[in-house]
């Protein structure tokens, strides 16, 4: 499968897939990574692995909407089977939600439908919750709200800050997302209702 990856940050779940996708039997691969934002760890990442990258900043676009829609435009010509978002810190709109609906996934770290938002692993601390963890979804219209596609554990330490807990939480995200599109690549899915259903070929 062909993914495009996007990015706001540090760019750590991307290097995963990256990493994941230097063995062919992984049965994907990243064919560009595009950012809202330059000089982020991210890009960084991309070019040294020889992935082709792009930039559109909000600001640069005399609207959201023509952002949005070139947004779709760039990404589409990348012909992705999944676009990731990985750590982008941006809401797709409706011509990003038009022609990737239901295979642009996003990873949040909390357990949705608790926290979700902008603070997931602040949220989860301050709430004083014992056991907190990551969700991989498909993104839908609204904040946090698509069809749940993995999650996966963390607990709380009690001597935890917001940084020690996201950063456990960042490990165990990378798992989940590389297993589960590793997954989607290889066997296909399809989505009925709020389920995945496995099996039906991803292009
Ligand atoms: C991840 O925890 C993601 O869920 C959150 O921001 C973090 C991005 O980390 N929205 P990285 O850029 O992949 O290192």
């Amino acid at each position: 499968a062909r993914l495009v990856v996007l990015v706001s940050g540090a760019g750590t779940n991307l290097q995963a897939l990256l990493d994941a996708c230097a063995d062919p039997s992984y049965g994907a691969r990243v064919v560009a990574v595009g950012a809202d934002r330059d000089d982020i760890e991210g890009l960084a990442r991309a070019e040294r692995a020889g992935v082709p990258t792009f930039v559109k900043k909000v600001g640069q676009f005399s609207s959201r909407e023509s952002w949005d829609r070139a947004m779709a435009e760039t990404v589409a010509g990348f012909e992705p089977d999944l676009v990731v978002s990985a750590g982008f810190m941006k809401l797709a709109g409706e011509h990003f939600l038009a022609r990737f609906g239901g295979r642009y996934v996003n990873t949040h770290p909390a357990l949705l439908p608790s926290f979700p938002g902008m603070h997931g692993a602040a949220d989860a601390l301050d709430y004083g919750v014992r056991v907190t963890g990551a969700t991989l979804f498909i993104v839908d219209a609204g904040v946090d709200t698509g069809p749940i596609l993995a999650q996966t554990v963390v607990a709380v330490e009690d001597d935890d800050t917001v940084e020690s807990l996201h950063e456990r939480i960042k490990g165990a995200e990378r798992e989940m997302l590389v297993d589960a599109v590793g997954r989607m690549s290889r066997e296909g899915f399809r989505i009925e209702g709020r389920k995945v259903r496995y099996g039906a070929p991803v292009h």
